[in-house]
């Protein structure tokens, strides 16, 4: 029986699962998401055109492939019209190559409202979440509130009403004031638009294709540091975006799991509230942003940008059994004189290699200087080309990670990636 290969982030999201997603596509015969929602927004460039992807898998643009919106993930009917017709109007007629399974759950109108009345209340300890309803929605889940794309089936009305009159009470004693009627409205055409597609049991589609010798690529959303469980809790997203949540998102076996690729950024950088240890504050920071438009493609918003971090990578690495590394956005270091990555903390005096229960202010990050490469790498298209002090930079990275670096990527294009030959 074949294997799910699982890509995910191994920083705080906005990696560029997206666009390897997209350029792996063409050795898999399906590509499934199994968490997260539209507070993902995974960017893909090719041909002069780029798209943004929120819950769409990344695999629909290399032609003939299943897609999956997996158990695992949370829909919001109206951003999927919205990102779906968007998409038939670009010419990517999606009906017949999509499933979405009947066991994801949806995110309801008042579940946006909820997150935005929960963030107010939190006031300066808000999470800065992308105020797509993903936290409440993944509450209900597991508190067995929920309503399930299959429920659009059934019984629609009466559990709409339940979950939207829960909602109700609890912003009423939240004093929290909300117009609902546009939402609602949208949200319903969104819902009359998902039934034209093939809403399925994905776990026994997926099982099946791996009968049948077919191949699967698990498309990971949000990065490790974002995890519910082992990310810098509570300033997390509330599902596993770990390689374990891809065998409760998609209904597959822990021993179906194969390659687990973990893709990094050459630095690093955070959207949203709470802790980063590298985060710089200076020009070089701007600087990263800067040259590396470090700007959320979901909501827009400045993110913040800082040195690579090892002590959580190697982290990220051990909780998801990484098998092969992918590097991105390596060109955006192309003009630094000189490069740093964090090996180790200094925490109330101490230092600390291994990744401690929490990462507040007291963390001071320990560095190792590297020469840059100051070469314009954007138009490599081999590794021969890659100048001296980028390998240096890559056997560094290998050398500390114990995990091959396979992929690289200069660029945001398609084209602008380069496969390193195994040894
Ligand atoms: P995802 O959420 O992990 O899919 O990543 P995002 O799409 O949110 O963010 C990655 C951003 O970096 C997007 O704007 C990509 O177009 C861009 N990008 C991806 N790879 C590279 C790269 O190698 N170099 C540069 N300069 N940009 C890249
Ligand atoms: P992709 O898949 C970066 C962050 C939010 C916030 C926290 C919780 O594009 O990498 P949520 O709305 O999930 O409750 O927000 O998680 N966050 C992301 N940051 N990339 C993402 O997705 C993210 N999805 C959520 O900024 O800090
Ligand atoms: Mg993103």
């Amino acid at each position: 029986m074949k294997k799910v290969d699982v890509l995910l982030g191994l920083q705080w999201g906005d990696e560029g699962k997206g666009k390897i997603v997209d350029v792996l596509t063409p050795n898999y015969d399906v590509i499934a998401r199994f968490q997260g929602g539209p507070n993902a927004g995974h960017t893909l460039e090719f041909n002069g055109q780029k798209y943004i992807l929120r819950s769409i898998p990344s695999g629909i643009f290399q032609g003939g492939k299943i897609n999956i919106i997996g158990n695992g993930v949370v829909l919001d009917p109206s951003l999927f019209k919205q990102e779906a017709e968007a998409l038939a109007a670009s010419g990517h007629d999606l009906k017949k190559k999509l499933y979405i399974s009947k066991k994801a759950h949806l995110i309801l109108p008042t579940h946006r409202i909820l997150d935005a009345a929960y963030e107010a209340a939190k006031g300066d300890g808000k999470i800065g979440t992308t105020g797509k309803g993903i936290g409440p929605t993944y509450t209900d889940k597991t508190s067995r509130n929920g309503v399930r794309v299959g429920d659009i089936l059934h019984h629609f009305e009466e559990v709409y009403a339940a979950a939207k009159a829960r909602h109700e009470a609890i912003l009423k004693s939240l004093n929290y004031a909300y117009d609902l009627s546009e939402l609602e409205a949208q949200w319903f055409e969104g819902i009359e638009y998902l039934k034209e597609f093939q809403l399925i049991d994905s776990e026994q589609v997926i099982n099946q294709n791996l009968r049948e010798e077919k191949s699967v690529l698990a498309e990971g959303a949000q990065g490790t540091m974002l995890d519910v469980d082992f990310g810098s809790y509570p300033f997390v997203t509330s599902s596993n975006t770990i390689s374990a949540g891809c065998c409760t998102g998609l209904g597959i076996a822990p021993r179906s799991v194969g390659e687990v690729y973990g893709i990094f950024k050459a630095y690093c950088t955070r959207v949203g509230s709470g802790p980063f240890p590298t985060e710089l504050f200076d020009e070089t920071g701007e600087k990263l942003c800067d040259i590396g438009h470090e700007f959320g493609s979901v909501t827009g918003r400045r993110r913040r940008c800082g040195w690579i971090d090892l002590v959580a990578l190697k982290y990220a690495i051990m909780i998801n059994g990484v098998t092969q590394l992918i590097m991105m956005k390596s060109d955006v270091l192309d003009t630094f004189e000189t490069i740093k990555a964090c090996v180790g903390y200094t925490i109330d005096g101490e230092e600390v290699f291994t990744f401690p229960y929490s990462i507040d202010d007291e963390v001071k990050p320990i560095y190792v200087e590297l020469p840059g490469w100051q070469t314009d790498m954007t138009s490599m298209t081999s590794e021969d080309e890659f100048p001296e002090e980028f390998n240096n930079y890559l056997s560094f990275l290998e050398e500390e990670l114990e995990v091959p670096i396979r992929i690289v990527s200069v660029g945001p294009d398609r084209a602008q990636t380069i496969i390193r030959e195994e040894e």
